[in-house]
Formats: C-alpha cells, structure tokens, sequence
C-alpha cells in the first residue's frame, strides 16, 4: 500500500443471511482514501452505500450480516480481523461518522452536554470539567452560537440544521484522520443542506481530514469530492475523478444518475428525470450486469456475466461490456 493511502478497501463482500436466501449488499468492492482526500459514494437506495461503510467501521450487525471476503486496510493496518476492543479504538476516534438522520443518532433524553463529553472522556481520559470546554469549544467552531449555553439543550431544543451541526461537532471531537459522512443532509432543505456542505468543506480544509461522503444525488458530491465511486446493486461500476466522471461517464448507470440531478433552473411544472425500472432483488442475484434490465445498451452479453472493471486512464475504471464512448 502506498504511504498516501488512509483507507484501503479491498474485494470486501458484506452479505445479510435472510429467509428468503443469501443477499449480497456488497460485492467485491475495492476502493481506497487518500490522505485529505475526499470520496463521494453515489447509488440508488439500496446500493450497499451504507453497508460497506457500516463494514468498514466494523458495525455490522452480525448475524443476519457477515463479511464473508475481503481486506481493509487503515493507516496500512488491517483491520477487519482485530479484536472488538482495538476496533472501538479506532471507531468514534481515528474513523468518525455521521449518519443520515441526527434525531436517530443523538439521544433525545441526553443534554448535549453529555452525548459530547463521553466520547471524549472514554477515549482520552480527561476530566468531565475539560471535555465540557472542548464540547464548548467545538461547538463554536461548527458555527453555534451561544455554545456556553447550548451545550446544556436537549437535542428537540435545537433545529434540524443546528441538530447537524452537533452531530458534526461530536464526530470532530476526537480529531479523526478519516470522517464517513452518510447522506449528512438529505432530511434538510436546500439551503440548510448547502450550508451544511459548505460547512463540511470548511471544517475539512481547516484540520486536514478524509472524508467519505454518501449520497444519492451526484449534485451533492459535484462541488465536493476529489473522486467518485458509483454503486449499483452492492458492486461498484464506476469510479473516476470528479471532473472525469461529470464530463466522459463510461456507464450507462452513471449517465443516468447525472441526468437525474435535481436542477435548479427546472421550469415550474417539469418534472425530475427518473431513472425507470427499479435497482434488482439482491437475493441470490444472478451473474448478469445487474443493470442490464434498465439499460438501453444492454445485449446479450449483458445478461451472461457480470462485466468486471475496466481502467480507463490514470484515474478511472468501469463495469461494463458496452460503455459510453
Ligand atoms: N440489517 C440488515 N438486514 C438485512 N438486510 C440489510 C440490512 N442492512 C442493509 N440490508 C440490505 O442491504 C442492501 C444494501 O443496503 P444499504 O443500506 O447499504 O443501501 P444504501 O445504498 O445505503 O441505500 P440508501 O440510499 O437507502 O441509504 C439493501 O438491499 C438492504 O435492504
Ligand atoms: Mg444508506
């Protein structure tokens, strides 16, 4: 692994064990972070974005859910196969995370005064008096104003945007080197979300972080990641640099997904694009492109195999037997 690399992920296969049979969430996916870089995950619901991040930040919840292949690597130490306790370590304090809805992961009869200090306290043994001044203080920092005050609230007493802004507060209090951030914005408005991205964006340049940010909207990822990986059906298909992917997307599914980015210059009346049909049954998935029923490139070779990855130039690679050229 070369030294640049924060997070390496590699063939990583996450399947859930349910009545009906075997779903794959995730399906060899590789990818890796670089040192300040910033990943956007992109797909439909039920892509397997959240999976294989839930896997790499070892909260998996096992059964019905089993890694069953793959490597993950961080700062070049594996760490799939070490014990639980080295993994809460790691997890809340290397690798932090926010995830979708804030309501869900704050806990609504805490202050916030609490649900800050003890992450700090169990991983840095410092008294409650000095957390409570660094909650204060990161509070602050996350553009909260009155923080001396509010860090006594209960989350009900603060509004969504602002309920954002503690959960990043208490992802950041640890100073971690990689940030998952999981569809951090889409129970916001627009102008809140924007703020909160701008926020993201701001704090990350400021204290040198990785970030992964999960979305289903590419306009969201656009004016914020270095790199994009695209999901479908818990395999990636494609993955590129920003400005590469906006500009040439080799997958049908790709294209499809930027033509589905909400614009804001829609005229009144006129709808969003859809992509039509829906993402497969991810239970006993046939080896086929999982999105050949959708494609409108799609020939037989499509409904035999899965296509496996392709590079294409220094940056890129994609899953498909009739790419867009
Ligand atoms: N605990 C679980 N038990 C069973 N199946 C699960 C579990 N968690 C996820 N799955 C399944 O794994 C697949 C991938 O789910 P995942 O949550 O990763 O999708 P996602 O891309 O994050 O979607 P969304 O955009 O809706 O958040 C889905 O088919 C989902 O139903
Ligand atoms: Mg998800």
């Amino acid at each position: 692994m070369s030294d640049d690399k924060l997070l390496e992920v590699k063939n990583l296969t996450t399947i859930f064990r349910l009545d009906e049979g075997i779903l794959t969430a995730v399906n060899g996916v590789s990818f890796s972070v670089g040192k300040e870089e910033t990943v956007g995950i992109v797909g439909e619901s039920g892509s397997g974005k959240s999976v294989a991040n839930l896997s790499v930040l070892g909260l998996i919840p096992t059964p019905p859910g089993k890694i069953i292949a793959g490597e993950i690597f961080f700062e070049g130490k594996e760490i799939l196969n070490i014990p639980e306790s080295e993994k809460r370590k790691i997890r809340g304090k290397k690798i932090s995370f926010i995830f979708q809805d804030p309501m869900t992961s704050l806990n609504p009869y805490l202050r916030i005064s609490t649900q800050l200090t003890e992450g700090l306290i169990y991983h840095n043994r410092i008294s409650k008096k000095e957390a409570l001044s660094k909650a204060v203080e990161m509070l602050k920092w996350v553009g909260i104003s009155e923080a001396e005050k509010k860090v006594f609230y209960y989350p009900h007493q603060f509004s969504g945007g602002m309920r954002q802004r503690v959960m990043i507060a208490m992802a950041l209090l640890n100073r971690p080197k990689l940030l998952i951030a999981d569809e951090p914005t889409t129970a916001l408005d627009v102008t809140i979300q924007a703020q909160i991205l701008e926020l993201l964006k701001d704090l990350k340049s400021k204290i040198g972080l990785s970030l992964i940010l999960i979305t289903h909207n590419l306009g969201v990822v656009a004016g914020m990641a270095d790199r994009i990986l695209v999901m479908y059906a818990g395999f990636l298909v494609e993955e590129n640099i920003t400005e590469e992917l906006f500009l040439r997307p080799k997958h049908p599914y790709t294209k499809a997904l930027l033509k589905a980015i909400p614009r804001l210059d829609k005229k009144e009346g006129e709808d969003y694009y859809t992509i039509p049909g829906s993402p497969p049954n991810l239970v006993d998935l046939p080896d086929a492109c999982p999105f050949h029923p959708r494609c409108d490139r799609a020939m037989d070779d499509c409904r035999k195999k899965m296509p496996l990855l392709e590079k294409i130039g220094e940056t890129g690679r994609f899953a498909c037997y009739h790419p867009i050229v």
